[in-house]
């Protein structure tokens, strides 16, 4: 992606047309009206507080949203509001630095680490309304310091808190997860090794023709969890596929988005299922997301865990090597839950 299809750049001459390049075919087009009707269908939401009280229900609560939903809100997740500030703040403060600036840390094809717009392969693929700033964190090993920027001072810094502050909420929630399968409570993180962590950045600036683009295609997560914070005074843009229909997010200020991702659902044997998600866009408001993946460690052979597979529930997916989904992944152009057929 050049200059020119830099979403940001483009916005600035405030275009009434839209390049063809963003423009959805019919098919794909977000229908507004119905998207953003107030829903009577939100997402559940869990308190985080509960579960470490050792509420059953609480747990009974998370049980169902992963099983009916595949998202939900975390509220009393312990992450401080001011590191929610803090990251929120600096990611901004990237985003409006000079595009020249940012593409210091240029998006290499088939990675999605650095400025730009990951998962695009070819001329002809639609451009998402949307730009990205992606890093690798843990472990060490994919972590690439040429990308860390030195601007805003305190980026890499924030990041670095903010990241830790994440990780233990995956990994508590992990717990509870296994707990709300009947499973021992350490089954996860005794399983995925030093797990894979990397965050994404996404800003939608606003657009003139929000019924016309998608800010983001829609897709399912390659992760095992996935944590979303949506900055403040954020118009709503994530929408998930419920029941074929697109249910808008309602954001809760402070509370995380957590989503179960492909590889939990290849886990659980389809019995928690990582949902189609996507972003649209808002005529006057932009908006930023800060999206944290939590995964295996490379190595991980993946596939359903006995304990969810018997007669009545025969295994519906094949064992895979967790690197080989990532690099699958990250190589193909983001579309529906067709990643997890490399599963299949
Ligand atoms: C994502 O799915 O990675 C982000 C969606 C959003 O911006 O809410
Ligand atoms: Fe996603």
């Amino acid at each position: 992606v050049g200059h020119i299809d830099d979403v940001q750049e483009l916005r600035k001459g405030k275009p009434t047309t839209i390049p063809e390049r963003f423009v959805r075919d019919m098919a794909e087009r977000p229908e507004l009206s119905t998207a953003l009707s107030s829903s009577p269908t939100d997402i559940p939401i869990v308190d985080f507080s509960k579960l470490v009280k050792g509420s059953k229900d609480e747990v009974l609560q998370l049980a169902n949203a992963c099983e009916k939903w595949g998202f939900f809100q975390v509220i009393n997740h312990e992450i401080e509001p001011s590191l929610l500030e803090s990251i929120e703040k600096v990611s901004k403060e990237f985003f409006m630095l000079p595009v020249e600036e940012k593409q210091k840390y240029p998006m290499a094809p088939g990675t999605v680490q650095g400025y730009g717009q990951a998962f695009v392969f070819s001329e002809d693929q639609k451009l998402d309304w949307c730009n990205m700033f992606a890093l690798g964190l843990e472990p060490p090993f994919i972590r690439n310091p040429k990308l860390w920027p030195t601007n805003p001072a305190k980026f890499s810094e924030t990041v670095d808190v903010y990241s830790r502050e994440v990780r233990k909420v995956c990994k508590n929630l992990l717990k509870y997860i296994a707990m709300s399968l009947g499973l021992r409570e350490d089954i996860f993180e005794e399983m995925f090794g030093v797990a894979v962590q990397a965050i994404r950045m996404n800003y939608y600036p606003p657009c003139s023709r929000p019924d016309l683009v998608l800010g983001l295609s829609p897709h399912s997560d390659g992760s095992a969890l996935t944590v979303l914070q949506q900055g403040k005074g954020s118009s709503v843009g994530l929408q998930i596929l419920k029941n074929n229909r697109w249910v808008p997010v309602q954001p809760i200020p402070t509370a995380l988005v957590i989503n179960i991702g492909d590889t939990i659902e290849v886990l659980t044997n389809g019995k928690y299922k990582s949902v189609e998600h996507r972003a649209v866009t808002h005529k006057e408001k932009d908006r930023l997301s800060i999206v944290t993946f939590y995964a295996p460690s490379y190595e991980i052979e993946v596939g359903p865990m006995a304990e969810l597979v018997d007669e009545s529930n025969p295994c519906k997916y094949r064992r895979y090597n967790h690197g080989d989904y990532s690099r699958h992944y990250v190589t193909n152009k983001l579309q529906g839950k067709k990643t997890l057929d490399f599963a299949k």
